[in-house]
């Protein structure tokens, strides 16, 4: 027997492999064996409704695609009244990603979703690259100040575990994920996309609405495997590795560089099923090299 199960936080996962935000839907549902995941992450909701950006908003690029949907989403009564009931006889872990305008915001959504029983964690967004909202019409996850402050605001406001998910386009990701250690949190995603752009060279036109957008997929792999090996050395609360899995290699690769858990984005477009794939093929991969235990491969990479 091989034991799959991690702790993230108070968080108790039954396996490392969770769906990563706004790449899984509730239409999803037949098609997605989420009871075998370990969690689902939701698409990030704000306070109040948003549209998003202007179409086009998904491009396909070579090994990955760029998106700049720019968080559309319902808005946090209608997580609470449509979204949550749906998932409340579903056998995992629900995890609601939130991002606001101001620390304010963060705190309200935090508090009130504390108070809703099928939610198990927050994860923090404060790296979309699709949105300017913040310090100088830039990121909050680009200035260590404010990513210190959310955290700790949010900190302050709820009893759950709190995941910040972080940017990949900064210079050095080693102090944002100190800072976010430093402010409470009790775990670190990275990555969100990293920012990218793409031209149509007969129409002279970008090909997405909003210019530029968030490239994700096989393509980021390494830059993230990257970050998350950074970031691991930096900072003693767990990781969780996003970027391009597709597969089980990809997500043990990723927890030998440090990740405590993976989460699986782009993959699902091309297969709704890949998540729960991939935790198949997690465990014939501990059982084949007769390891019991996933938690031991946490950083287990092999240097000279
Ligand atoms: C279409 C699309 C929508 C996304 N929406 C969100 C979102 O709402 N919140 C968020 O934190 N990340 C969002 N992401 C980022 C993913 O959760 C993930 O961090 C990123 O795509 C890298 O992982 P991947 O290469 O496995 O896709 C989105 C990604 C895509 C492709």
């Amino acid at each position: 027997m091989v034991n799959l199960s991690v702790g993230i936080g108070k968080l108790k996962l039954k396996n490392p492999v969770m769906a990563a935000s706004g790449t899984w839907g509730f239409e999803y549902g037949e098609l997605a064996d989420i009871d075998r995941l370990g969690a689902v992450v939701l698409k990030t909701i704000t306070l109040k409704k948003r549209v998003g950006n202007p179409p086009p908003r998904i491009y396909e690029t070579a090994s990955g695609m760029l998106n700049s949907i720019g968080l559309e989403n319902g808005g946090l009564d209608d997580m609470i009244e449509n979204k949550l009931p749906k998932l409340d006889g579903a056998g995992t872990r629900v995890i609601v990603s939130i991002a606001g305008d101001t620390k304010d915001d963060f705190k309200k959504l935090a508090a009130r979703l504390s108070k809703c029983r099928r939610v198990d964690a927050l994860e923090l967004n404060l790296s979309c690259p699709n949105v300017v909202h913040g310090v100088d019409e830039g990121l909050f996850a680009h200035s260590e100040k404010a990513v210190y402050g959310i955290v700790k605001a949010v900190r302050e406001a709820t009893p759950l575990t709190v995941i910040t998910k972080l940017s990949p386009n900064v210079t050095d990701v080693k102090i944002f994920a100190a800072a976010a250690e430093a402010g409470g949190s009790d775990a670190i995603a990275l990555c969100n996309t990293f920012i990218g752009m793409a031209i149509d060279a007969e129409t002279m036109r970008p090909r997405l609405g909003n210019i530029i957008g968030g490239l994700s997929g096989p393509a980021i792999k390494p830059l993230s495997l990257r970050a998350v090996w950074e970031a691991a050395k930096a900072v003693d609360i767990p990781i969780v590795g996003i970027g391009g899995i597709m597969g089980w290699r990809d997500a043990v690769e990723f927890m030998l560089s440090g990740a405590a858990a993976v989460q699986v984005g782009t993959a699902n477009f091309v297969d709704p099923r890949s998540p729960a794939e991939i935790v198949r093929g997690l465990e014939k991969y501990l059982s084949k090299h007769k390891i019991g235990d996933v938690r031991k491969l946490v950083g287990a990479i092999k240097l000279g």
